[in-house]
């Protein structure tokens, strides 16, 4: 795992995941550089890379038009593909927008990686979500693909264009399939991430937390520290017989379990159940559990944080820096639900509290 002195580009670098990544990567001695436009309605925030703003290059672009950028595609060892739009929600009330963030883009994106820079090392973020409803717990990487939104639908697509360059030679991609992913600088001001994003931005507002159904449904979140590491490996895996992973959480817990450990690392009143809103409902999978152990078997890594730490540290995190993460006043979250006028737009927080 070594990259020092490497040329290491990743993409959507100022998001929560890419720019965790970027950290590390700093650390161990990379040259980084990061294209993030900040996309209105994801999750990237400048603020997220400020303990090495001096050592990172950041281009203020979008990864369609990375024809901008060549030569900087052409000079990378390994690139980090983590562009992309995560809102579940968001992609059944706008698919086109969706389809051109996380698929169009994706493939113009790759077809100047292949010009710029034949045969490079790319790890892909993909999603859990393309899996579906799970017929069976824990889900492994045979799982059939069926996406129950355009999300998944087009995470899939990205997906396939990497595996499809690397069968031809042109890439050299790895793609890893994260589960609900949660840890220090995930966005808090854009609704409809998730709702770990959204259990602690109410924690920290000092709101109850809310759960949708019976709360029994599991999930399995994985700390964005044990994801980094995941990156890391495949960034410079070898000779392996797989090139697709899924990457989750050490414990499967319900949801109403999360919530409770969640409420109970803030000091907060218990949780209150609620019926599943209808956009919400048909888009809901129900239970999952990830299988680790191809990852753990080809390329050595399990996830080693539990949530109840995970959440403590993520919380500590943000209850340190939080003007820069929930700006206070009348400008407060990103959305771009059509009752918010159908365009990306800041929302008021009385706005996000109705959405939350
Ligand atoms: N967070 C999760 O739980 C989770 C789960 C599964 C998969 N993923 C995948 O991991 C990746 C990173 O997720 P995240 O949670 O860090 O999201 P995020 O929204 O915090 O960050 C994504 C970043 O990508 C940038 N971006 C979007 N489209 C771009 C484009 N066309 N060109 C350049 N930059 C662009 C955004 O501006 C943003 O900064 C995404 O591809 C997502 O689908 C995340």
């Amino acid at each position: 795992m070594n990259y020092r002195g490497l040329n290491v580009l990743v993409t959507g670098g100022l998001g929560f995941i890419g720019s965790n990544l970027t950290l590390r990567l700093v650390e161990l001695g990379a040259k980084v550089t990061i294209v993030d436009p900040i996309l209105p309605g994801c999750g990237g925030n400048a603020c997220n890379i400020d303990p090495v703003r001096e050592s990172v290059r950041v281009i203020g672009a979008d990864i369609s038009d990375a024809a901008q950028f060549r030569d900087t595609i052409a000079a990378s060892d390994v690139i980090f593909n983590l562009a992309g739009e995560i809102s579940h929600l968001h992609s059944m009330h706008f698919p086109e927008r969706d389809l051109q963030i996380n698929t169009v883009a994706q493939l113009r994106f790759l077809l100047e990686c292949k010009a710029a820079a034949r045969g490079v090392r790319i790890v892909y973020a993909g999603t859990r979500q393309v899996y579906g409803k799970p017929r069976y717990l824990p889900v492994d990487e045979g799982h059939s693909i069926e996406p129950v939104d355009f999300n998944g639908v087009h995470k899939y697509a990205a997906t396939q264009y990497h595996r499809m360059l690397t069968r031809t030679g042109d890439l050299d991609a790895y793609m890893l399939r994260l589960t609900n992913v949660y840890g220090p600088r995930m966005a808090l001001d854009a609704v409809c991430q998730g709702f770990l994003s959204t259990y602690v931005r109410r924690l920290l507002l000092g709101q109850p937390l809310e759960i949708y159904g019976d709360g029994r449904q599991l999930r399995d979140p994985v700390y964005v520290d044990d994801v980094v590491q995941s990156f890391l490996i495949a960034g410079r895996a070898q000779g392996t017989i797989s090139r697709s992973f899924n990457v989750g959480g050490p414990e499967a817990l319900s949801l109403a379990e999360l919530a409770r450990l969640a409420a109970s690392a803030a000091g907060a009143p218990e949780p209150v159940l609620r019926p599943f809103p209808d956009d919400r409902k048909n888009i809901d999978i129900g239970s999952y559990r990830t299988d680790n152990n191809r990852i753990g078997r080809e390329l050595d890594w399990s996830p080693r944080v539990r949530f109840a730490d995970g959440i403590r540290r993520t919380l500590d995190f943000y209850r340190e820096r939080l003007p820069h993460y929930l700006p206070t006043g009348d400008v407060g979250p990103v959305c771009n639900m059509p009752e918010h006028s159908g365009a990306p737009r800041r929302l008021t927080y009385a706005e996000v509290a109705r959405h939350s």
